[in-house]
């Protein structure tokens, strides 16, 4: 059967992953997905840079509107990150009947709604597994694996670099800058690590987990956000004296009024389970009707973990390409239809 052909924006440590993953696990993702996944093309800043052997037979395109306007390609994967150009090029992509997969949480907290109208529209399937904690599946486990449970609330660590500060503040007594500076050269942190330290990227995050546990529109501006930047390792130190470990929470929380959704650092008692939780690592604890808690753990970041969450849902596409369009289930789209309004509390 033909390859399903994909056209990557963007080739840094994300893209680079994907073809890498790709590559080496090819033969099994192939019979997965009914059908091999080839990237055909990526467009790329500088063609000049050295890339490393899977990028031999991708056609490097110098404009990314090329890429997404390009007939030979079926899914664009948007590796990009930022808002624009990314939401330009997604919604031309969406427009010119493409499906996408992004691993973008920024944009999809920012211009879901948008997108996710524009994608039903069109009829093609937008995948986001990688906006949230890299790795971890919980996309599909809120949306699919506890489809048939009313989810009450979530509580998650779901910004590796915070968390792993206050890890190294805690166990190799470093002051924030430091922790900051050592995120940073390991590559977890954001472009602009603010968004990390200032409660921004997680809250981005929340945002999308509360619009899928809770069938709701995005709503990134009403959560409620405080960062790390304020906390000393005389802060850490107190909360371990007095028996608890201090965390950056992302909760949502369903109540009989509306949902609050928040972001801040949280004491927890040294035995909760995400209190256990340390370094790049993220979390979720998932409160449901029918399962009770269950936790959901793995990296957040990196190129491993991220290509993960992208490959999935390639194939997820993929094998949905492979059935015939009338028996489709496109679960992959954020259909408004199932939105309610919910009302968001003031914390
Ligand atoms: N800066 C993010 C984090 C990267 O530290 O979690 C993954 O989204």
């Amino acid at each position: 059967m033909n390859a399903v052909r994909i056209g990557l924006l963007g080739l840094g440590t994300v893209g680079g992953g994907t073809l890498e993953l790709l590559a080496r696990n090819g033969d099994e993702i192939a019979r997965r997905a009914g059908r091999p996944i080839r990237v055909t093309h990526a467009s790329v800043r500088d063609a000049g840079r050295p890339r490393g052997p899977q990028a031999a037979n991708v056609q490097l395109l110098a404009d990314p509107f090329e890429l997404v306007h390009h007939p030979q390609i079926d899914i664009v994967a948007e590796l990009i990150g930022g808002i624009e150009p990314a939401r330009a090029l997604v919604l031309a992509a969406i427009n010119a009947g493409k499906h996408v997969v992004t691993a973008n949480k920024a944009l999809i907290a920012h211009h879901g709604n948008e997108i996710f109208e524009a994608a039903r529209r069109a009829g093609v399937a937008v995948g986001f597994e990688a906006a949230v904690a890299g790795g971890i599946p919980i996309i599909k486990t809120l949306r699919e694996g506890l489809a048939g449970n009313r989810i009450q609330g979530l509580a998650g660590i779901i910004n590796g670099t915070s968390n792993y500060i206050l890890t190294q503040m805690r166990d190799a007594g470093l002051d924030f800058a430091t922790a900051l500076a050592d995120a940073q050269r390991l590559g977890y942190a954001e472009a602009d690590p603010s968004f990390d330290i200032d409660g921004v990227d997680a809250a981005h995050k929340l945002s999308i987990l509360a619009a899928i546990a809770f069938g709701m529109p995005l709503c990134f501006d009403q959560v409620h956000v405080e960062g790390i930047r304020g906390l000393s390792a005389m802060d850490v130190d107190y909360a371990g004296q007095l028996g608890y470990r201090l965390k950056l929470l992302g909760i949502a929380r369903r109540t009989e009024r509306g949902v609050q959704l928040r972001v801040h650092p949280t004491l927890l008692p040294q035995r909760h389970l995400l209190a256990q939780v340390d370094g790049v690592i993220n979390a979720v604890l998932v409160d449901s009707d029918a399962l009770g808690q269950s936790l959901y753990y793995g990296a957040g970041a990196g190129a491993g973990p991220t290509a993960s969450a992208v490959v999935a849902d390639l194939i997820d596409i993929a094998r949905a390409l492979t059935i015939d369009p009338e028996h489709r289930v496109p679960y992959l789209a954020f259909h408004h239809d199932r939105l309610q309004a919910l009302p968001i509390l003031p914390i």
